[in-house]
């Protein structure tokens, strides 16, 4: 939990039964609505990270995007995106993983960032976690050094963050 976990997840509002009957949607948008809410939520991966040397906040489509642009902007480093497959106009190298049905796949530019740059992976969200190991695992055969994996909301009850340490990254969740 980071320094304003509480008060994050105090802004964030759940939707039953949304996008199917039983799921708990955890509803970021109350809380970039709210301007003071969404400066500590940015403050807070900027206390954890500004010492830590970060070449590029690679920021995951499309909610990761709404935290990794003002976050590269403060620690004055790259910013570069993970997008769903078909969106990136250049040469990429791409990841597939599975869903609860079927697989998706992200890419990353091959030019993205130089090999052996630190990097951090950001998103919105950590549920089954099978979207942040892909993008870690891109960022690492592409020669990334991945410092680690930042989200907003982790849900451990579905086993994403265990999942992605288990494979040897690490997990900064700013609430769970
Ligand atoms: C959501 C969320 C994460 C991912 C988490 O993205 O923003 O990227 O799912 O789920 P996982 O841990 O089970 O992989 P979504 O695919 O809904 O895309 P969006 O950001 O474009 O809405
Ligand atoms: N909220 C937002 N994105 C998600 C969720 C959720 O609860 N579960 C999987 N992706």
């Amino acid at each position: 939990m980071s320094i304003y976990g509480d008060y994050i997840k105090s802004v964030i509002r759940t939707v039953p039964d949304w996008p199917q009957p039983g799921v708990n949607f955890r509803d970021i948008t109350p809380l970039l609505q709210n301007s003071a809410a969404f400066r500590k939520l940015v403050d807070s991966f900027v206390h954890r990270y500004q010492e830590m040397d970060i070449d590029a906040v690679a920021a995951i489509d499309a909610r990761g995007f709404i935290v990794g642009a003002p976050l590269a902007y403060e620690l004055g480093c790259s910013f570069v995106p993970v997008r769903k497959k078909g969106k990136l106009p250049f040469r990429t190298i791409s990841e597939t993983y599975t869903l609860e049905y079927g697989e998706a796949e992200v890419e990353l530019h091959s030019d993205a960032f130089q090999a052996g740059d630190r990097i951090l992976i950001v998103d919105d969200l950590i549920a089954t976690g099978g979207t942040m190991l892909a993008a870690a695992k891109l960022i690492s055969r592409s020669g990334g050094q991945v410092v680690e994996t930042a989200t907003i909301v982790d849900l451990p009850d579905l086993g994403g963050s265990a999942r992605i340490r288990e494979a040897g990254y690490g997990v900064f969740a700013v609430c769970s």
